[in-house]
């Protein structure tokens, strides 16, 4: 459109766009189901995926077609006022997910704030925490967002360091470790665990079997909120619609995000019962765009296509694929290929690392992802040496086998077969 070549884009971005983010050098122009082009007009599988929010292909036409239409009708009404759409999403979503009630929101980090800002009102106004004193466990290495109650809950130093002072009453605690949590718990002022049932930007970290399991069971026992963040885990992407259903487990505060709109538009939720959601009144919370009809409209359209394409399902098959493939004569570099459905990393090993080691440089990673991008597929390292795999939940066996033979070549054209 601009008719600007991608190293003069890049350029620009560079000369009067801040520095706050580390993009691997390619300009993308266009996107159509599991593909995106950049301005030179060569095509790439996007195993990426707009980090879990293009769930259902760039450039859905269901989703699309929503949207151009709303568009044209009403987008934003502000929450001064009814909308005819708001309540007909509500209905959708909540009956759709088994909860009571939705509170519309953009981001997922503003819907993160929601359920900080829900959990501490419900251990004041229902479990009786003394004023002030809330505490939210979170684990470590979690991420959810970048404000600064998500950034006082990282453990991360480049997502939370320089920007002190930071939130009082949140508690980290080891991810995966039911000991370190039910020690956690003993804390009577403890209102919420709030946790990732997969840690996405962690690097895929998939927890053991019955963790969930336990962290539901504990929560129950000690009278606080299971609170799961599911903006990258939820809507089909590791093969169930949440990744909590994989155990079967429901948490008493759901948080969505990404692909909730398809990737077309910031749409977040979050879901939980009356018991807990009207604990906040009128005025207490809100946003101006959050749940506004072109969002409801949109919103409602990307989860048709998820069910209805039983898009999960896919996923979850699709899943296998991609990590039976990987795994087939698996390169000695490749420590660990790991996830479920469609969310999946592999780490690569480096001399200088081990998997905990989380500031490592990952200079390898990077160089692969380089590669890949030489050979058709666009994927990025998360914390160095780990690099994650999640393309949208419409790819086909033959794409995925096409996927998996560009990694493994683009793996031995970096590293050599010796290694
Ligand atoms: C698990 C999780 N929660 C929350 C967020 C924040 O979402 P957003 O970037 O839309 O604010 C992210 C983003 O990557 C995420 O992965």
């Amino acid at each position: 459109m601009s008719g600007l070549t991608s190293q003069q884009i890049i350029s620009l971005e560079e000369k009067y766009g801040a520095h706050n983010y580390h993009q691997l050098p390619v300009v993308l122009a266009k996107g159509k189901g599991v593909h995106v082009w950049d301005v030179e007009g060569k095509q790439y599988l996007d195993f990426l995926s707009s980090y879990s929010a293009v769930n259902q292909g760039h450039c859905h036409p269901r989703i699309i077609k929503a949207m151009q239409d709303q568009a044209e009708i009403l987008t934003l009404t502000s929450r001064a006022f009814h909308s005819n759409l708001l309540g007909v999403y509500m209905e959708y979503i909540t009956t759709l997910l088994g909860y009571d009630k939705v509170l519309p929101m953009n981001t997922g980090v503003e819907a993160g704030e929601t359920a900080f800002k829900l959990a501490r009102r419900w251990g004041y106004d229902v479990k009786g925490i003394e004023k002030d004193k809330a505490i939210i466990i979170v684990p470590e290495h979690n991420f959810w967002g970048r404000s600064m109650a998500a950034i006082s809950s990282s453990t991360d130093p480049s997502s939370y360091g320089g920007f002190g002072p930071f939130l009082p009453g949140i508690i980290k605690i080891p991810y995966n470790n039911i000991t370190a949590l039910e020690e956690a718990l003993q804390d009577k002022n403890v209102a919420a665990f709030m946790m990732e049932p997969i840690q996405g930007e962690a690097g895929v970290v998939v927890p053991d079997e019955g963790y969930l399991t336990k962290v539901r069971a504990l929560c129950t026992k000690y009278n606080v909120l299971m609170v799961a963040d599911e903006v990258q885990t939820g809507i089909g992407r590791t093969g169930k619609m949440m990744a909590c259903d994989h155990e079967n487990v429901k948490p008493d505060i759901l948080i969505l995000g990404k692909a909730l709109s398809g990737g077309t538009m910031p749409v977040s939720a979050v879901l939980a019962n009356d018991d807990i959601m009207l604990v906040i009144k009128p005025g207490e919370h809100g946003s101006t765009f959050g749940g506004n009809p072109l969002a409801c409209r949109v919103a409602i359209a990307s989860l048709q296509v998820i069910v209805e394409e039983k898009l999960a399902e896919n996923a979850a098959k699709m899943g296998e694929v991609f990590r039976n493939e990987l795994n087939k004569n698996k390169m000695p570099i490749m420590e660990l290929v790991r996830g479920k459905g469609l969310l999946n990393a592999i780490v690569i090993k480096t001399h200088e690392s081990g998997e905990h080691n989380w500031n490592t440089p990952g200079e390898l990673a990077w160089n692969i992802c380089l590669k890949m991008r030489d050979n058709g597929l666009l994927a990025k390292p998360t914390h160095g040496n780990i690099i994650r795999f999640a393309p949208p939940l419409i790819i086909n066996e033959a794409q995925i086998k096409e996927a998996v033979n560009i990694i493994k070549t683009s793996v031995e054209q970096v590293v050599g077969v010796a290694i």
